[in-house]
């Protein structure tokens, strides 16, 4: 079909208008010429944001393990499905073919049977970037099990959250995990966070570091027996095109994660379509997106999306500066990568380390470099595009969100004219809207405002877990039939989009997405603390770092400032994860409020980002004096 793999500007445009024109027979045209699916759908779309409740191929059946792996046996069975390339570079780097990925996915599979998992069970993946993550992942998809991977850098308090809130009745962890020059004992963070889990029937442990661990008797099963023991083929079990695949968890303003569920059919159809055309997909590319499966890039930019196009996707366990800063060339280099996917805050921080790291390599494979999870600045965006693209490699500025499945707005390489810093134009079949603080569409370019999309796509998640008023009060009650997405953007005077950051409380801290409430709850259990408010400010190599500003109690204050500011990050540490540790932690007497008592974060945030020219108008605050005294003793 000719408009699967789109070539030029004008046939983008062309596409574009016949997808937003008739988003039903164009989304029906693409799932009917790409996918195996076993029965046909009923309807392509049915939707209303207002309940929300969105159905895309409904009636149809699929499963998409089918379509990753199966579909490709025939032509592409000895074709690399998987390239492992291990955190140290002294280990061998593994190729998993599509015939091989088939074997072990179906054996997985059966174990997964076997220790009692079925249709529509929770199976909560907490695993470092090993095959055995990728395949888990597949496994529980092959047999109708919904996967909720939890990043393997949460803490066991994060754990067991997100495995209480979905109830799942197993977890398939390892040993430990690799790290750079650390080793980390994963088995141990679960085993914590099982004590509070009382819906978790079985673990299944991979090996990884060959540590010495405990296992506890009738709950605990290393994986390799298991596998050795299992049935080489397992029949797909058929799904529903609404059936959830999976759950991911991601933060919200509020301290409780959200759990975004992803449907089965639509899902696919959408994460295929933008692998191969924002990458540009070629038969024999390699292909290798850097992010973590544990987040929703890897889900759909590291299994799923390239797995459905039959691509060769490469998974690397470790850190871009070990053993050195040119670890990220070296494997482009040696596998001769041809797109390269990774987040703006790795390149700000291996363009520091400077050229010396890049120019041993040989970078000419490269095609098509990507960026995702925050804005990318100039800067970065120029140090990438010379020094690694050598300005023949377009960047595709990717945005899109958790809930959206898949990107939403970005170039489409050798098509788009790219800008520095903008994702510039939205995907095929996406709707956006800019809307002012009254609730009106802003029409027109060179205009700025809260970005929302106006139309279903496939891949949109359907709920969140549990709680679908939420899922409503979040993404579809500010503005009236409309998704909002919590960001702000502009549109210039061509119509490309530029992504400007949160307007809500979220901070994307090296791209990932931290919510300050679940962090200042963390904070508040501190017995000397009494009030917190968290905010982001500039940071040249994270994007935001978090500034944390504490009230302390009257106990609290005789106490040794930096032993407490130890002790706050070591109770985020085990609360949430390393991730959400604070840059700096300001103590201060009170927080600027509303009379209302909502704490006026705007104005922390500037204060902390040391802009404090316009303030705004801080005298019908609750506690106007509160401001001086924090401006004076900003860190
Ligand atoms: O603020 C946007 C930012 O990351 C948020 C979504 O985070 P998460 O659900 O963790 O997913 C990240 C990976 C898809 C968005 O609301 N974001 C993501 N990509 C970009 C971005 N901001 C600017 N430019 C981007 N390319």
């Amino acid at each position: 079909m000719s408009n699967y793999h789109i070539k030029h500007l004008e046939e983008y445009y062309q596409v574009y208008r016949k997808s937003v024109r008739n988003p039903e027979v164009f989304w029906e045209e693409v799932a009917e010429e790409h996918f195996l699916w076993r029965k046909r759908w009923n309807n392509v779309l049915q939707w209303d944001f207002s309940k929300p409740e969105i159905k895309w191929f409904e009636g149809a059946e699929l499963n998409i393990t089918e379509n990753c792996i199966d579909r490709h046996l025939n032509t592409r069975g000895d074709k690399t499905a998987i390239i492992f390339e291990p955190n140290n570079p002294d280990e061998e780097t593994q190729h998993i073919s599509y015939r091989e990925l088939h074997d072990r996915v179906c054996r997985f599979a059966n174990v997964l049977k076997e220790k009692g998992i079925g249709k529509g069970d929770r199976v909560c993946i907490y695993l470092p970037m090993i095959p055995e993550l990728a395949i888990s992942v597949l496994a529980c998809a092959r047999i109708g099990a919904i996967h909720s991977v939890v990043f393997a850098g949460f803490s066991s308090t994060a754990l067991a959250t997100r495995i209480n809130d979905s109830e799942c009745k197993m977890v398939i962890t390892s040993d430990g995990s690799y790290r750079g020059a650390k080793t980390i004992d994963l088995k141990s963070i679960v085993d914590e966070a099982l004590e509070d889990c009382s819906s978790i029937e079985s673990v299944l442990v991979a090996k990884r570091i060959n540590s010495d661990i405990k296992m506890k008797e009738g709950r605990d099963y290393w994986l390799q027996p298991l596998l050795d023991e299992a049935y080489h083929d397992c029949d797909p079990e058929v799904m529903d095109a609404e059936d959830p695949l999976f759950i991911l968890y991601t933060s919200g303003s509020t301290g409780k994660p959200k759990g975004m569920v992803h449907s089965s059919g639509g899902y696919m159809v959408y994460t295929a379509y933008t692998f191969k055309n924002v990458f540009q997909y070629r038969e024999d590319d390699v292909y290798w997106c850097t992010a973590d499966i544990g987040w929703i890039t890897g889900h759909s930019y590291i299994v799923y999306g390239p797995l459905l196009n039959g691509a060769t996707t490469l998974m690397f366990e470790g850190v871009p500066s070990y053993p050195d800063f040119g670890r990220f060339w070296e494997i482009v280099d040696k596998h001769q990568v041809n797109q390269f996917y990774t987040a703006p805050t790795a390149i700000r921080a291996l363009a520091k380390e400077g050229m010396d790291h890049v120019e041993k390599y040989d970078l000419s494979s490269l095609k098509v470099l990507g960026t995702v999870g925050e804005p990318i600045n100039e800067e970065a965006w120029h140090w990438y595009d010379d020094n690694i693209g050598k300005k023949k490699a377009p960047i595709v500025d990717t945005w899109w969100q958790t809930e959206t499945g898949g990107i939403m707005i970005s170039p489409i390489p050798f098509a788009t004219p790219t800008k520095p810093t903008y994702a510039t134009l939205p995907f095929i079949g996406i709707q956006p809207a800019l809307m002012d603080e009254n609730g009106e569409e802003i029409k027109g370019n060179q205009v700025d405002g809260r970005l929302c999309i106006k139309y279903p796509w496939p891949s949109m998640a359907r709920t969140i877990w549990g709680d679908h008023q939420r899922y409503k009060d979040t993404y579809f009650s500010a503005f009236e039939n409309m998704y909002f997405t919590g960001d702000g953007a502009l549109r210039d005077e061509v119509g490309y989009y530029r992504i400007t950051g949160r307007v809500d409380d979220v901070v994307i801290v090296s791209g990932h997405n931290l919510g300050t409430a679940p962090i200042e709850d963390a904070i508040n259990e501190h017995p000397a603390v009494s009030e917190s408010a968290i905010v982001g400010f500039p940071h040249d190599i994270k994007g935001n770092a978090l500034y944390g500003y504490v009230i302390l109690k009257e106990t609290g204050e005789s106490r040794n400032h930096d032993n407490l500011r130890k002790e706050i990050n070591q109770l985020i540490t085990e609360q949430i994860g390393p991730i959400a540790k604070l840059d700096k932690i300001q103590f201060t007497k009170g927080l600027p409020k509303t009379r209302s008592g909502k704490i006026m974060r705007r104005i922390l945030r500037k204060i902390a980002s040391k802009d404090t020219s316009n303030l705004g108008d801080t005298s019908t605050l609750l506690n106007p004096e509160v401001v001086q005294d924090i401006m004076d003793n900003v860190l």
